[in-house]
């Protein structure tokens, strides 16, 4: 450890050095009058070999990051990839931490076909490095595209309109046999968020009576970490506009939210989120929102929600689960904290196999920005 941050303040010493040394040899090329082609003089070439040098030092140091979809085996135990949110990186620092990846990332040709490296984005976007490097390369294309607008956002979703070379499915029939709560069975998708099976539901058609009540209109909503989009496919149906963040964690969620004629952003959950402040009526956090999220983290995330809240806007926990203690000593009070009205809070036990194990328990809530701050 110390080793390595030895090495990253050689790195950075080397590099404000060049920087210094790139400078002097600039200007004092400004102020010698004939304009011969400068030659590069040699400490500057020893500068630049210890850097490189360096550079392919800490590259072999860290052991290189299993790729994401090997690490998504069990359901039950925390995927790999969510644990590491524990980054809290607000300005993408941690693009340094992971030189591995971002030097197999930026290992491309110019101006020709970029490799197909969509896990190798997705591993470094999740470790906290986002945005990514611009790259000069080409991205695959699939070779057959939707020649029609998708009659509803709950039609069949086309099979051959994206690359699944990736994933381990090759097919969305295969996602969904493989777990029918994927979000690409569209049978099932089209009945979601509509019905009323316990206290943590909250029904479209009642949430939208509950908003009509207050004289609160909802245009325009975020959902983090929506999955395929079916909130906003529902939502849509009701003339509301949402924007979908989503993740492509082994399959390709962003591809299937755009092939329903919805809007996917490829943002992780500790991003700043791409939209200014006070423009939103409601922010819906469904199930990557949970105890996996560290508590500093969440509360930047929630503190972001708030920002870009209008006064009188919605933030709506759908199926958050935590330890039945944790809930009570600690994220009731990181909630509490925003000072939001109380519409719904609905807490119960988690019975699948993880939730009895782990004594957890379900929250759904409905909070109301206050109006004016
Ligand atoms: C949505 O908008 C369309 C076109 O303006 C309208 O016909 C429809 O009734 C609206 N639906 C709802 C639920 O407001």
């Amino acid at each position: 450890m110390g080793f390595t941050m030895g090495l990253n303040l050689l790195l950075l010493v080397a590099m404000v050095a060049t920087n210094i040394l790139s400078l002097y040899h600039l200007s004092s090329n400004l102020q010698s009058k004939p304009p011969v082609a400068p030659p590069v003089p040699d400490h500057l070439l020893h500068q630049l070999q210890t850097i490189r040098a360096t550079i392919n030092h800490l590259t072999r140091l860290q052991p290189p990051a299993p790729p994401a979809a090997a690490t998504k085996k069990s359901t039950l135990s925390i995927p790999s990839d969510l644990l590491l949110y524990t980054h809290l990186s607000p300005i993408a620092s941690s693009c340094k931490d992971h030189p591995d990846l971002l030097y197999q990332y930026m290992n491309y040709t110019p101006f020709s076909l970029c490799p197909s490296d969509s896990s190798v984005a997705e591993s470094l976007i999740l470790r906290g490095c986002h945005p990514l490097p611009r790259r000069r390369c080409f991205s695959k294309t699939p070779s057959s595209i939707p020649t029609s607008l998708p009659k509803t956002p709950f039609s069949t979703l086309p099979e051959k309109a994206l690359l699944w070379n990736s994933y381990t499915c090759k097919s969305f029939t295969c996602l969904s046999q493989k777990n029918p709560n994927l979000g690409f069975d569209m049978k099932v998708e089209g009945s979601r968020f509509l019905g009323f099976k316990s206290d943590l539901d909250l029904p479209i058609p009642q949430f939208l009576q509950l908003t009509k009540s207050s004289k609160s209109v909802i245009r325009l909503a975020l959902d983090i970490g929506g999955g395929t989009g079916t909130f906003a496919a529902q939502m849509k149906l009701q003339n509301v506009t949402v924007v979908t963040t989503t993740m492509n964690l082994g399959a390709p969620y962003s591809e299937a939210v755009a092939l329903r004629g919805l809007l996917p952003l490829h943002v992780p959950l500790q991003q700043r989120l791409p939209v200014f402040d006070g423009v939103v009526d409601l922010v819906r956090c469904g199930h990557a929102v949970n105890r996996w999220i560290p508590l500093t983290m969440m509360e930047f995330l929630f503190f972001d929600v708030d920002r870009v809240l209008r006064g009188g806007g919605y933030l709506w926990l759908d199926h958050f689960f935590s330890k039945k203690a944790d809930l009570e000593k600690v994220f009731q009070p990181l909630i509490w904290k925003l000072n939001y009205r109380k519409v719904k809070w609905a807490v119960a036990n988690k019975n699948d196999a993880s939730g009895v194990k782990n004594g957890e328990v379900y929250l759904t809530a409905l909070l109301q920005k206050p109006v004016s701050r």
